[in-house]
Order: structure tokens, then C-alpha cells, then sequence
């Protein structure tokens, strides 16, 4: 029997893709400085070729170093990647890697431009994962890893979700268990302190307060100001086949639904319009990190059990359930449209 972390190992050294476990979605990694396997990433996702893959490092800091060895360990490691390191990366690094939180840099010379997608910035996270930890350290490199689906379609919480999606090739999965975050990783930017401070461009489980207590500044968000520039803030992405509507987005209920998945909170009483039809009932968890740890099964799920309609109880308004709305809102965009299948 092969070790399957060397077998990992032995592909991405030889230019290969293995889909690798994260504690967010799992990644479909490549070696970041081998131009050839990271174009692989895209022609199996189907994606299109300027969009920025992110860069997953290892963590330098070792048991027992003070606080300003970690400091010079992340410095030193950031600048492999980055260029013009501020200290709020050394400080959001040192709070909350490894975990899941991507940092958009201004990109060292040597990064390709085949993962920044032609950008002269690069986004870097070290994952919280035992099993991408234990590669990432072994490799002694960056793996460049977008979520482990095709574009447009969900991303993947479980090694079985990846082959799913991945069933026409010959892709190694690294198996890490189901994710334990479930969504994927906020992504902020810090490439426009001095004029915008750090900006959010993807909302993810470590939140904007949490971001502005460790820098004592305050920190903004791409939806309060200019167009897109990641595919996870296109407005329809993680999009189901099955229709799906918020119980406040639909004006009246539509007759030819019959065959209806019920997503409620605990609580919730039967709407009058779904008295008439076949319901399925899905009690959600009441926490948004319970909610979001399943989210992408529970999608996936749904969508594999034709319904006609999956109906959905409107989200909390406070701001911890952001980054699970955020998602949901966009399933919700895409949904119905066969998006979700054929990108
Ligand atoms: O949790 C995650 O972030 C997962 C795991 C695998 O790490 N990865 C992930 O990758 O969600 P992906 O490619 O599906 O989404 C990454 C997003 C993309 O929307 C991409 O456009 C954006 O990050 N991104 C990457 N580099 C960027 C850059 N230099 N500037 C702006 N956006 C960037
Ligand atoms: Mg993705």
C-alpha cells in the first residue's frame, strides 16, 4: 500500500493536480511555481484563466518561539510570496493562521502570473488542517488551490463531494474528513491601506470585527463599494440546479411547485402557501458556524432530490450570519438555471 501523503507528494513535485483537504472547502492544489501544473487547475475547473488562484503556505513558526521570532518567521516566509509586506499582514497573520483567512499582497517578482491570473497582487493562506499542514510543510513550497469543483458549481466539504465532480479524470484526493469551517475563506485586502484601509472582498467565518479588534483599525467591504473583481462575489456562484427562494424573495408562490424542500429554523411555523404541496422539512442549526459546516452538503443534497422548489427561511439579520447569507444569497441568484452544472 502507498502512503498517500507521498503518493500526494510524488504527483504535485511531478507537475500533477491532487485535491487536498483544507479546514474551509477542499482545494484542487498545484505546484504554485510550476506554470504547466497550475494551468491544469484550469482547464479542469473549467475556469477562465484570469481569475487569481490562491497560494496555501506552510507555517514557519515552530513550538516555543516568542512572539517576535513568529513575527520574523512570518516575515520571512510572506516575503517569498509578497513584496512591500505591511505589518497588518504580520498581524492578521499572527492572530489567525493558520485558519481561514486569505491575504491579498502586492506579489513578489517571481510569483507566476498564471496564479495571480495576470494581477500584480496574490492572495496567501496558511489552512488550518493537520493533513495540509503535515503536505504543505513536506513540500516545502506554495500549492496553488481554488475550490475543488468546476466553476460556477459548489464547492466541496468531503473527499466523495471531490470525486463526484472530478469522476472523468484521474485526480489523487487526499482524504482530511469532512471540512470543519464548510465555507470558504475570507479574503481581504491589503493592498490599498493608505487609501481604503483593509478591504474584505469574499466575507468568510473570521469577521470583519474580529479583523478590526487585532488591527485597531476599522475595515471595509467590496460590497459597500466597486465591481467584482473575485469569482465568489460574482452575483450567481455556488448555484443548484433545483430553484431556490427566500421565503421574504417571492411574491406569491408559484402554482407549479408542487414537490417543495422546506429549510427552516427551529420554530417556524408551516407557510399557509405550502399547506396544499409535498413538503420535505430541513431544520437548519441555529448557530451560523453549525449552518455553515454543512451548508455545501445540505446544498448538494437538495440538489440531488429533484425538487421542484427548495424553499428557505430568511437568515438572521445580525452580522455573524453574513458570510453564511452571502452564500446562500448567491445559490439563490444561480438557482434553477442549470448554471450550476453546465459552468
Ligand atoms: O477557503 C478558501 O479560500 C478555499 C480553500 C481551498 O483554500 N479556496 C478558494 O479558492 O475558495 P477559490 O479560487 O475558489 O476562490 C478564491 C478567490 C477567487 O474568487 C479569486 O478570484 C480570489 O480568491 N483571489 C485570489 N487571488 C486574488 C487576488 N490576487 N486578488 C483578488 N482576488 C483574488
Ligand atoms: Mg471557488
Amino acid at each position: 500500500m502507498h502512503d498517500p501523503m507521498e503518493s500526494a507528494l510524488t504527483r504535485l513535485r511531478a507537475g500533477e493536480l491532487v485535491a487536498i483537504p483544507t479546514e474551509t472547502v477542499y482545494g484542487l492544489a498545484a505546484d504554485a511555481s510550476n506554470a504547466e501544473a497550475v494551468k491544469k487547475i484550469f482547464l479542469a475547473k473549467n475556469r477562465p484563466s484570469n481569475h487569481p488562484l490562491i497560494v496555501h503556505i506552510p507555517h514557519p513558526c515552530k513550538e516555543g518561539m516568542t512572539a517576535s521570532e513568529k513575527n520574523a518567521a512570518w516575515a520571512e516566509l510572506l516575503s517569498k510570496w509578497a513584496r512591500d509586506v505591511p505589518e497588518e499582514a504580520l498581524i492578521l497573520a499572527g492572530k489567525f493562521w493558520p485558519g481561514p483567512l486569505t491575504l491579498i499582497l502586492h506579489k513578489a517578482k517571481n510569483v507566476l502570473p498564471e496564479v495571480t491570473g495576470n494581477q500584480e497582487t496574490v492572495g496567501l493562506r496558511c489552512p488550518n488542517h493537520p493533513v495540509a499542514l503535515d503536505l504543505l510543510e513536506k513540500f516545502e513550497g506554495g500549492l496553488a488551490a481554488p475550490s475543488a469543483n468546476r466553476f460556477g458549481h459548489i464547492s466541496p466539504t468531503t473527499a466523495a463531494h471531490v470525486r463526484h465532480e472530478f469522476s472523468d479524470m484521474d485526480l489523487m484526493v487526499l482524504d482530511g474528513g469532512p471540512c470543519t469551517v464548510g465555507i470558504e475563506s475570507t479574503i481581504v485586502d491589503l493592498t490599498r491601506l493608505s487609501t481604503q484601509g483593509p478591504v474584505i472582498l469574499r466575507p468568510g467565518m473570521i469577521s470583519r470585527q474580529e479583523m478590526e479588534a487585532a488591527l485597531n483599525l476599522s475595515v471595509s467591504d467590496i460590497r459597500s463599494n466597486a465591481a467584482p473583481r473575485v469569482s465568489g462575489s460574482l452575483s450567481a456562484h455556488y448555484a443548484p440546479r433545483t430553484a431556490m427562494a427566500f421565503f421574504s424573495g417571492l411574491a406569491s408562490f408559484p402554482e407549479r411547485a408542487r414537490k417543495v424542500a422546506w429549510v427552516h429554523f427551529p420554530g417556524t411555523p408551516l407557510p399557509p402557501a405550502l399547506h396544499s404541496r409535498e413538503v420535505t422539512e430541513v431544520v437548519l442549526p441555529i448557530s451560523p458556524e453549525d449552518l455553515a459546516r454543512n451548508l455545501y452538503a445540505l446544498l448538494r443534497d437538495l440538489d440531488g432530490r429533484h425538487f421542484d422548489l427548495i424553499f428557505l427561511d430568511d437568515l438572521p439579520s445580525e452580522t455573524r450570519w453574513d458570510a453564511v447569507r452571502d452564500r446562500l444569497v448567491r445559490a439563490v441568484n444561480g438557482s434553477g438555471t442549470g448554471v450550476g452544472q453546465s459552468r
